[in-house]
Formats: C-alpha cells, sequence, structure tokens
C-alpha cells in the first residue's frame, strides 16, 4: 500500500467516549511544542510527588547532550505504580498472570502486589542493595518480574532486565557491563511446553563475575538445580521471612529508574539508561491515550519484560495508570494457534498489543484458530517492534477485530522510552502501515543526507528535533557513546536509525533501519555482534551478517563467512556455527542463512560494501549499483553464483 492510501475514520462512537478527540490533539500537540514547559508542568499533576518540582523542561541536544525533566522534584516509581492506587483501587486485579500451560494462571490485586513488591524489597534491603546498586534481573514472564523491577524501584535500586532467551554470555556482558551484585532469576524457564535452564545460565554466567554476591531464585518449574551456599537464595524462603513494609526510597526525578540493553550499529550493545520522573509520566501518558485507556479495563500486552515494550507498556505505564495488566508466559502456538484468542476469552481482554511477527505467525494458520474463539470484549488492537505489513494489518482488523476494534501501530524505541508516533486511537483515522502522527511534544523532522530538513510530503532519515520527558539520557558509563551514536550524524537532533516517508496528510511511515542494526521478529540485533560472534569461532576467517526480507520475522539473518584455510564449508559446520551463535548470543541471533564465501566485496580501504551484500542476500542481483571502488569486483560474481548453495 502506498502513502496515499485510504484512512480508516474513527468510529463516532470511539471518538465520542475518547479521552483526547481530533480536536484535542491538534489544541494540544500544539500547545505542547509552543509552550513545552506549561504542557508538562500540568502533565506531571498526574504523577504524586514527594516533592514538587519547579523546573520542568532543561535540555539541549548540542555539545555534551544535557537532558532534564522536572530535576528538582523528588518521587518514587513504585509509590506512583502501587501505594497511591491502594485507597481507592487496592482491591483491584493489578496483574493477571496467565501460565504457558492454559490451566495455570492467578492474579494479584494492588493490595497484594505492594505486599509482594515491599517484602521483596526489604529482602534486597537485608541482602547490602543499596540505592544506586544495580540489580539484573532475568527472569521468565511470571509475577515475580513485575515485583522484581519494583522493588528495585522502590529502594532506589537500578534494574537491569536481561531477556530470559539471551544466552549465559550475554548475561555475563550485562552484568559486567553495569556491575551489578544481585541477580534475581528462576530456577526455569517455561515456554511453550518447553524449558529453559535460566538458573544453569546464570551459574554459568556468574563464574565469570565475580562481584555478584547472590542469586535470589525464584521456584518456578521445581527442577532439580545447583545450589551454591551461601551465595544462592531461595524466593520463597527470603520472601517470607521478609517485612511487608517497606517505605519508598525519596527519588531525584533525575535518578536512573533502570538500565536496558540494546544493539546498535557498532560494537557491543549498549545499557540506556531511563530516569525516573520523566520516563514513568511519559509511559503513563501515552499508554492512556494511545490506547484511551478506561478504568477497570483489561490490558494485555505480549511483549516480554525483557524488552522496552515490556517494561513500558507491561509495567511502568499500566500500573502508574491503574490498569489491569496481563502477564503472559507461553507463546501463541501452544497448546494449539487460537492460544491468544482463547486468553482473550478467558480475560475477557479489552485492550490487546502484540507484534507484527506474532500476528503473521498466526495469521498464516488460517482464520478458523481465531473463528472459533468469541473476542467480544476486544475494542483495542496494537503493534509495535517493526512496520507492519499492509496484509497483517488487515488481516488484523478485519478478522481478529472483526472490524470494529481501533488499530493503533506505535512506533517507538528502546531509548525513546515510550510512544513516538502512534495513533490517539480517539482522535484520528489510521491507513494500515503507518504509525500515523507524533504525540503530545514530539517534534519528527525527515532530513536528507545532508542533514538538510524536508518539509511536507518527502523520504529521509527520521530525527527528533528536540527532548522530550520519555527519552535515554545517557548511556551507562559512556557519555560519549551516547552523543557520538544519537546525537553526532545530524548535530542538534536526535537520530533515530530509522528510515521514514511523510505523506501529504502529514502521517509517517517508518521505512525500516538505515544503520547496521536488523529486527528479526521485532528482535533489534546488531549485525556487528553478530559478525564478532561468529569470528570467535576458530575456523572462522572473516563474517559479514546483513538483513533480508523474510516473511515471518520481517527481516532474517543472512550470513556470509570466509572460512580459514584448510577448512570447507559442510552441512556439518553450517549446523555448528548456527549452534555457536545461539550459544553465544541466543536463540534469536541464529542465523538463517549461511552463505559460504570465497572473499567479500570490499572497498580499497578494506571496508566491507553491505550495500552489495544486502541486495545479493535479497536476490535483488540485477541492479547492484555501482561497484566500480571495489578492490576486486571479481568478488561480487562469485558471489552472485554462490548464492543459496549451502544456506
Ligand atoms: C522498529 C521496540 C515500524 C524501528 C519498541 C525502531 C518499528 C526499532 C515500530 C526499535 C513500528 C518499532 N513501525 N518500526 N511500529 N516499532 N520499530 O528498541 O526500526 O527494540 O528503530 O524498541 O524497532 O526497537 P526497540
Amino acid at each position: 500500500m502506498t502513502p496515499d492510501s485510504d484512512v480508516f475514520p474513527v468510529r463516532p462512537e470511539v471518538a465520542a467516549s475518547a479521552w483526547i478527540n481530533e480536536t484535542d490533539y491538534a489544541r494540544l500537540y500544539e500547545r505542547s511544542l509552543a509552550d513545552p514547559d506549561g504542557f508538562w508542568r500540568e502533565q506531571a499533576g498526574r504523577l504524586d510527588w514527594f516533592k514538587p518540582f519547579t523546573s520542568v523542561k532543561d535540555a539541549s541536544f548540542d555539545g555534551e547532550v544535557d537532558v532534564r525533566w522536572f530535576a528538582d522534584g523528588v518521587l518514587n516509581a513504585s509509590y506512583n505504580c502501587l501505594d497511591r492506587h491502594l485507597a481507592t483501587r487496592g482491591d483491584q486485579v493489578a496483574l493477571i498472570w496467565e501460565g504457558d500451560d492454559p490451566g495455570e494462571s492467578s492474579s494479584v490485586t494492588y493490595r497484594e502486589a505492594h505486599e509482594q513488591v515491599c517484602r521483596l524489597a526489604n529482602v534486597l534491603k537485608s541482602h547490602g542493595v543499596k540505592k544506586g546498586d544495580r540489580v539484573t534481573i532475568y527472569l521468565p514472564m511470571i509475577l515475580e518480574a513485575a515485583y522484581a523491577m519494583l522493588a528495585c524501584a522502590r529502594i532506589g535500586a537500578v534494574h537491569s532486565v536481561v531477556f530470559g532467551g539471551f544466552s549465559s554470555d550475554s548475561l555475563k556482558d550485562r552484568i559486567l557491563d553495569c556491575g551489578s551484585n544481585f541477580l534475581i532469576t528462576a530456577d526455569e524457564g517455561v515456554r511453550g511446553g518447553r524449558r529453559l535452564p535460566l538458573k544453569a545460565n546464570a551459574d554459568k554466567a556468574v563464574a565469570a563475575c565475580a562481584a555478584v554476591r547472590h542469586i535470589l531464585v525464584v521456584r518456578r518449574a521445581g527442577g532439580t538445580v545447583a545450589w551454591e551456599p551461601g551465595r544462592d537464595l531461595w524466593y520463597h524462603e527470603e520472601m517470607s521471612k521478609a517485612s511487608p513494609v517497606c517505605d519508598p526510597e525519596p527519588m531525584g526525578a533525575e535518578d536512573p529508574l533502570f538500565i536496558l540493553y540494546t544493539s546498535g550499529s557498532t560494537g557491543k550493545p549498549k545499557g540506556v539508561v531511563h530516569t525516573t520522573a520523566g520516563y514513568l509520566l511519559y509511559t503513563a501518558l501515552t499508554h492512556k491515550y494511545v490506547f484511551d485507556y478506561k478504568d477497570g479495563e483489561i490490558y494485555w500486552c505480549t511483549a516480554d519484560v525483557g524488552w522496552i515494550t515490556g517494561h513500558s507498556y507491561i509495567v511502568y505505564g499500566p500500573l502508574a495508570n491503574g490498569a489491569t495488566s496481563l502477564i503472559f508466559e507461553g507463546v501463541p502456538y501452544y497448546p494449539d494457534h487460537s492460544r491468544f484468542w482463547s486468553v482473550v476469552d478467558k480475560h475477557r481482554v479489552n485492550i490487546f498489543y502484540t507484534a507484527p511477527t506474532a500476528i503473521r505467525s498466526v495469521m498464516r494458520e488460517g482464520d478458523q484458530w481465531v473463528k472459533k474463539t468469541s473476542r467480544a470484549t476486544l475494542r483495542v488492537l496494537g503493534s509495535v517492534g517493526e512496520p507492519i505489513n499492509p496484509e497483517a494489518w488487515l488481516w488484523f482488523h478485519e478478522v481478529v477485530g472483526e472490524g470494529r476494534c481501533a488499530i493503533a501501530d506505535t512506533w517507538f524505541q528502546t531509548e525513546t522510552g515510550g510512544f513516538m508516533i502512534a495513533p490517539l486511537i480517539g482522535a484520528f483515522g489510521v491507513k494500515p502501515g503507518s504509525a500515523t502522527k507524533p504525540f503530545f511534544g514530539v517534534r519528527p523532522v525527515i532530513v536528507d543526507h545532508n542533514g538538510q530538513a524536508l518539509e511536507g510530503a518527502c523520504e529521509g532519515s527520521l530525527c527528533i528535533a528536540d527532548a522530550w520527558p520519555g527519552m535515554a539520557r545517557t548511556i551507562f558509563g559512556d557519555h560519549a557513546r551516547f552523543v557520538q551514536t544519537y546525537f553526532s550524524a545530524f548535530p542538534g537532533k536526535y537520530f533515530t536509525g530509522d528510515g521514514a516517508q511523510r505523506d501529504g496528510d502529514g502521517y509517517y511511515w517508518i521505512t525500516g533501519r538505515v544503520d547496521d542494526v536488523i529486527n528479526v521478529s521485532g528482535h533489534r540485533l546488531g549485525t556487528a555482534e553478530i559478525e564478532s560472534a561468529l569470528e570467535a569461532h576458530p575456523k572462522v576467517a572473516e563474517a559479514a551478517v546483513v538483513g533480508y526480507p523474510h516473511d515471518l520475522k520481517g527481516q532474517g539473518i543472512y550470513v556470509y563467512v570466509t572460512l580459514n584455510a584448510g577448512e570447507s564449508p559442510s552441512q556439518a559446520l553450517r549446523e555448528e556455527l548456527v549452534k555457536w551463535v545461539r550459544q553465544e548470543i541466543g536463540p534469536i541471533a541464529a542465523p538463517d542463512q549461511i552463505h559460504w564465501a570465497t572473499d567479500l566485496p570490499k572497498t580499497r580501504s578494506g571496508k566491507i560494501m553491505r550495500r552489495i551484500l544486502r541486495k545479493i542476500a535479497a536476490n535483488d542481483v540485477e541492479a547492484l549499483g555501482d561497484t566500480s571502488t571495489l578492490a576486486d569486483p571479481g568478488v561480487i560474481s562469485d558471489l552472485v553464483g554462490g548464492r543459496g548453495k549451502g544456506g
């Protein structure tokens, strides 16, 4: 579909009852840009402050890049997500847990969640965790993951959640990078009927992390695990001894709330740092207005808490709004392809938020899996993680939503904290494949190669011209890298790494990454990371990784491998390399295609020409473009001839 495609208008009954309608959006958006201090000062009233702020926005994208919001205010994120709701909604369900096995589910009220978080906060304190310390969380999708995040927030410890699908090596790197000395994990995770050896991975990781004093272990699956007395602690034993009373630590608005590692163009994953007040306000506001969340609704985001979507839109945003948020341990295909929709019916879900890759995977199994369920409670459907292809969008709309649900395609990033471009479902019509228009306070600009801002309908690199409260403040331990990564390509602007089009109606269409980041099933991976994992293999001389179009995953991982002299390609070696990458990084980084290359196309200065590798991977070899700068143009014909052999 092209940018001129049809608009699906807001249904009148949705507009009539929405928090924000079209007129409100226009007025508030304009105000948010014209008077950011006034706009955000008012909005910040939706948080509870221990000490009110006097300054609102204090931000510069130039030079050192210094961003502060509400800097002299004092508050606590866990207090805002729990305590302040107790008087009015203590008995309301805060979190619903749906286990991998459809026979297992539970729920906790705000009062119960508050008690669990206070106890856990006391457990952390009793083992010496202090304000400012980093705590690594490596858990499956269980209630304890949310408790752990909020318990850290309660005492001012900075959490670093590591996705449970990452390998022990990836976990180790992340523990070492942020210098964390306390790890929370589970015996095993359970997904799609299979067990994930979390504690065993944690043991391996921690063997190389001398600073880690304790591993707190949730008993989830009941399997036998290795145990190091003194270091290892059972969660249930510690919790039963802990007091249920724990005062929230007064935190400065700009005190770090968490670190979350994400992949970039170069080097190892970087620890993106989010701070307290701006992040919490921004996630709460976006959650409420984009989905038009109303009191009492059941809201379900299928992301893992190991990603930013899980942080912002399972835990912080929804709980700050006093919502009921569902945590799902399982997968869409287990025990059968109706799972999403049977969970929707079981818990009477009103707002369902998932990723295009998940939509495509259930779509290809056929409509019957959807149609045998009711889905009558659904009102809003959301999508995030990668550009959604119009075919999947239309299927989501017509089949899942039966044409009556609003669709919110939400564009954001780990670094942006919350939604940047997304429809406010009561405010404006949507176009399949477009994330629509900017949220309050967001000033998108599309620039050309020279950094020139383009006007009107255009295509180029997507930047954001001014600070918003939810943005990351730095990269842990490396502010220079923060400045270099996001503010050097187009000085004075935050560069997203994404390309975008803007159409004549002012709608934005994200076209995908323009840097060396690939997006596999909505998971962000750096090609450099996968390359260095492969190059660590004793038989590999050189590797180059690119993304290529993949029907289900959006992008697949295509790897060019040059072997050391004396080594020869084989199916066994191919399998060995795939297994190697799974172990080095995690299953999400496993190559889809391996292309044995005798040589890689390089410029005379030795730089790999990825543009050409991308085209060959996509089987788009007709128009390889200018190859005259190659040191050895003959490499190309060998590569084109080798395509598909061995992949
Ligand atoms: C991509 C995930 C198109 C984009 C929230 C971005 C999207 C990267 C969308 C961030 C969307 C995310 N439409 N592309 N609705 N949402 N992306 O940090 O390339 O894991 O830069 O955050 O995902 O990935 P991250």
